[in-house]
């Protein structure tokens, strides 16, 4: 199976009860929570996707609600060649094409708009609220579009392993950025528990905690779920993702579960990752860099002409490898989790590459483009 792995996986349940109750003070964002509300679920999001009319030729849904309204119905792309090459459909949600740029808005916005449902951030005219997180850079990225959007501060702890791109982005949108040494979660000193102690210092802040937060899956319950199943009309064998915190195969196989049992969940994890080990050995470390995703990450580029992060690259090789388990016919979908902006110091740089041992895993032919 090469050298990334693809594990099935039970479904990740969770149970989150949400609390809507505003008090008086908060009425004013109780507008701006209800219209990010309104733009996200109660309006259809998740439930349609733009489309033009067939008589008529026009958008149905066209116009965006703001920021919030600018999260999801992502476009549902088939990759041609590796469609061609494998014998199946090969589909792919543009999560790129999200208003900050990356998967992750979804978890954001949710993340968001649950922490003002339960009332944790104070909207009383005075001094705006802080949201805190620790974040390896895209649900920050996310969170501080969001935050500019409704008035908020944002203060993101990040590993300091990151792409600088992330780093400049994160504060080009006026977030405080800490950049923090890289620790297991066991150390106090990990991004998130540094996130949650400067929230817990702070008046009117929360830490929004996406890695133990349900509001995180259930975006992708609400939205990214349904969105697959309308767009492929309910014909989908298997859904195959990466993970990070788990949220998007979380609420995605939720959903597609309960719609159809039969649909096949798997997780996509390189070789060296912490869950591939964790399933594995049942040890939490990390081991070895992957290369496969780095592979089908330029081939995405040079083959099917689109610009990704290499979590992309590790979906696509997944569905791949899926797609080849489960014999030809089937529909296969995962997602294009960022575009490759944030990457050009690391992933699109010949001397990054050559620096990190992975050039040679470039073919010659792709290696052209690389400065
Ligand atoms: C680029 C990218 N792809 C995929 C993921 C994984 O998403 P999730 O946290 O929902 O597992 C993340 C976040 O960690 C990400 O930043």
């Amino acid at each position: 199976m090469g050298s990334h792995a693809v594990v099935r996986v039970a479904i990740l349940e969770t149970s989150g009860k949400i609390i809507a109750s505003f008090s008086s003070q908060q009425r004013a964002y109780h507008s701006a929570a209800t219209t990010a509300k309104a733009s996200t679920t109660a309006a259809g999001f998740g439930t349609t996707s733009p489309r033009a009319d067939i008589n008529t030729g026009r958008w149905i849904d066209s116009i965006r609600n703001g920021f919030a309204g600018s999260v999801g119905k992502t476009p549902l792309i088939r990759l041609n060649t590796i469609s061609k090459d494998t014998g199946s459909e090969i589909l792919v949600k543009a999560e790129y094409a999200n208003a900050g740029g990356s998967v992750k808005d979804r978890a954001a916005l949710f993340l968001l708009i649950d922490a003002i449902e339960r009332g944790q951030l104070r909207f009383d005219g005075k001094e705006p609220g802080t949201v805190v997180e620790g974040t390896a850079g895209n649900t920050g990225i996310g969170l501080a579009h969001c935050c500019l959007a409704l008035g908020l501060r944002c203060v993101i702890f990040m590993p300091n392993n990151q792409s600088q791109e992330k780093v400049d982005i994160l504060r080009a949108l006026g977030a405080q950025v800490f950049s923090v040494p890289v620790v297991p979660w066991t150390d106090q000193e990990n991004y998130n528990h540094q996130a949650r102690r400067y929230a817990e210092k702070l008046e009117n802040a929360v830490w929004t905690n996406q890695f133990d937060n349900v509001a995180n899956t259930r975006a992708h319950y609400e939205t990214t779920g349904p969105e697959i199943w309308q767009q492929t009309e309910g014909k989908v064998d298997a859904v195959v993702f990466g993970t990070g915190t788990g949220g998007t195969i979380a609420g995605v196989s939720r959903y597609l579960k309960e719609r159809n049992k039969n649909i096949q969940v798997f997780l996509a994890d390189p070789q060296g990752s912490v869950l591939y080990k964790w399933i594995k050995e049942g040890k939490l470390e990390r081991f070895e860099a992957s290369i496969l995703c780095i592979l089908q990450t330029f081939r995405l580029l040079n083959e099917e002409g689109f610009f990704c992060g290499a979590s992309s690259g590790l979906n696509v090789a997944a569905a791949v490898d899926v797609a080849k388990l489960m014999g030809p016919g089937k529909t296969v979908v995962s997602c294009l989790c960022d575009n490759g902006q944030k990457y050009f110091k690391r992933l699109f740089s010949k001397k990054a590459l050559m620096d990190a041992g992975l050039l040679e895993f470039v073919p010659e032919k792709y290696q052209l483009s690389l400065r």
